[in-house]
């Protein structure tokens, strides 16, 4: 003979509520943040104090395959550095 109908619906809100549960703990257990911040030294000094779209102008002058500093090749795309290399 089948379930009665109630039966089954209270083991849909079980699952419901377990997988919610199941989420909530993944979120408040994400690692923190861990890309690294615009460093302090001389040659990023000067972006702390800018507009942040007028400073990302000139992080391509060095950090582009052809300069001082290339990114490494499995770098994330790039549009605007500074959302994701934050300053402090
Ligand atoms: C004058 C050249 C120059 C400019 C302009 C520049 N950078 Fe850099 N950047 C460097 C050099 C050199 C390094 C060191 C690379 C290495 O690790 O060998 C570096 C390293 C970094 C790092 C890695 C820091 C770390 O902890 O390893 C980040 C992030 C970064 N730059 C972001 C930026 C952003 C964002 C901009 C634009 C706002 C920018 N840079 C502009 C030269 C520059
Ligand atoms: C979507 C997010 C994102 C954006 C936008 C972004 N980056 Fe990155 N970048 C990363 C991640 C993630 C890494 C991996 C290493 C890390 O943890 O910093 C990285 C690595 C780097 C490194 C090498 C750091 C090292 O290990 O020495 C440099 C330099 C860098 N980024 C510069 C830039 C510049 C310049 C721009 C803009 C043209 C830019 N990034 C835009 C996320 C981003």
């Amino acid at each position: 003979m089948d379930e009665p109908k109630q039966t089954k619906n209270w083991w849909f809100h079980l699952l419901f509520l377990a997988s919610g549960a199941a989420i909530l703990f993944f979120l408040l257990h994400a690692p923190p943040e861990s890309t690294k911040k615009l460093p302090h030294n001389p040659d990023h000094e000067r972006f702390f104090a800018m507009d942040k779209k007028a400073a990302e102008k000139f992080c391509e002058e060095c950090h582009q395959p052809q300069g001082t500093a290339p990114l490494p090749a499995n770098h994330p795309p790039k549009y605007r550095c500074l959302l994701c290399h934050k300053r402090t």
